[in-house]
């Protein structure tokens, strides 16, 4: 079977997330990079695309044009990565769906909720698949904890708890990188800096995890740091339609953390609590005192639909999430092609969605002291 080829947009030399999405993509042998324009800077894009084996006349100056000349050609890429700064996602998902080319995009889909709808109603018109790469919800631990709750083990959902915590904003601004200092400019990373960057990973993988959508919130933020408009800190009270109730809280300023995601989840029988610090492990809790920690992982047995590809006890990390996305996104891919039929087991364009309606209540709820705010469903 000839392998799917993708372009990429963004993610060059230097960049934080584009050699994962790279590894994610050709990781099971399913796609090839073979196009892209790395960089805004064409220098060096042209020397990320011929280092990666690229023909020449596939590296472009910029996303308009590859998406032009991609279409032109006999052979053009399947789909597009988009992995550029956040304010570079709206412009360049529509141009390469208008060109019929599938899309995955990274996270936040978009800074403004009206252009994510706009997004979902281009690639159902033009019937194309569109990705977005919420990588936490395709981790073997999420999975599981997905099960155990639907499963019923900790009965009926009371209280859901998730935090982000990380210190990449306690340095100035002055001693920021190029990575960090788009994310607290407006124009480039939109109405938040926290609740976008990281926020959204919290309440995609909450969603993911309990089934349950949340109805309105309560949020607080802080601006930490001088020189800064956007949210580097924030707080949320959740209440979810179900009645349940959550909190959140996420943080680009909070020494000592760098990547700690964690959420637990509180039901009328029991609770289940995960780390991504110890990625490997979910705790599961009764009432009658007795704490299971589980090792999430391949032990044999049915595990129908379990996203694992290591024996347990062996780790399964950032890079193999986001294979598992580009795995599910290329298998449908692949049927849909054939005119068979598919599932879509990958995060899409209504996460992305949901994700910003979040970011924009959350920002909205601040700006009102608080007002508890409901977050606009319309997809
Ligand atoms: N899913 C995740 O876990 C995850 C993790 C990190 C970042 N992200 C998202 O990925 C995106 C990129 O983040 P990053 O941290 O890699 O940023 P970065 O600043 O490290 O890299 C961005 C890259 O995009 C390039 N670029 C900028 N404008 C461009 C344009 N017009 N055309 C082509 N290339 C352009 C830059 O030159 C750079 O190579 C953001 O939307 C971010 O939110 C997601």
């Amino acid at each position: 079977m000839a392998k799917l080829s993708f372009g990429m947009i963004g993610g060059g030399e230097g960049s934080f997330i584009g050699d994962i999405h790279r590894m994610g993509a050709q990781l099971d042998g399913l796609g090839q990079l073979a196009a892209g324009c790395f960089s805004r800077d064409y220098g060096k894009s042209l020397d990320y695309g011929r280092r990666a084996g690229l023909d020449e006349d596939r590296i472009y100056r910029t996303y308009e044009e590859m998406a032009e000349a991609e279409a032109g050609r006999p052979d053009p890429i399947d789909f597009v990565i988009v992995a550029a700064p956040n304010h570079i996602h709206y412009d360049c998902c529509r141009a390469f769906l208008e060109k019929g080319i599938h899309v995955v995009c990274d996270k936040p889909l978009t800074n403004e909720l009206e252009q994510a709808r706009d997004l979902k109603a281009l690639a159902e018109e033009k019937d194309l698949l569109f990705g977005v790469t919420f990588v936490y919800s395709a981790m073997p631990a999420a999975w599981f904890m997905k099960e155990e709750i639907a499963a019923g083990r900790i009965g009926e959902i009371i209280r859901v708890k998730g935090e982000y915590l990380s210190d990449n904003l306690l340095a100035p601004n002055e001693d920021l990188d190029g990575g960090m200092l788009w994310r607290i400019d407006p124009a480039k990373a939109g109405k938040s800096t926290c609740c976008a960057d990281i926020g959204v990973h919290c309440q995609q993988l909450i969603s993911y995890v309990t089934g349950l959508s949340i109805r309105e919130l309560s949020a607080d933020m802080t601006v930490v740091g001088e020189g800064r408009q956007l949210d580097t800190d924030f707080t949320a009270s959740l209440r979810f339609d179900s009645g349940a109730k959550g909190h959140m809280w996420c943080s680009n300023v909070a020494a000592g953390k760098y990547n700690d995601l964690n959420i637990a989840v509180y039901g009328t029988k029991g609770s289940v609590a995960w780390s991504l610090e110890e990625p490997d492990f979910v705790t599961m809790s009764g009432k009658n005192g007795q704490t299971v920690r589980c090792r999430v992982g391949k032990s044999g047995g049915s595990q129908a639909g379990a996203p694992f590809r290591l024996p347990a006890g062996q780790s399964e990390g950032w890079v193999l999430a986001f294979a598992n996305i580009y795995r599910a996104f290329m298998t449908a891919l692949i049927s849909k092609k054939a005119g068979q039929p598919f599932a879509r087991n990958y995060p899409g364009i209504d996460e992305g969605i949901d994700s910003v309606a979040f970011v924009e209540a959350c920002v909205s709820s601040w700006q009102n002291g608080g007002r508890w705010t409901e977050i606009c469903r319309k997809r």
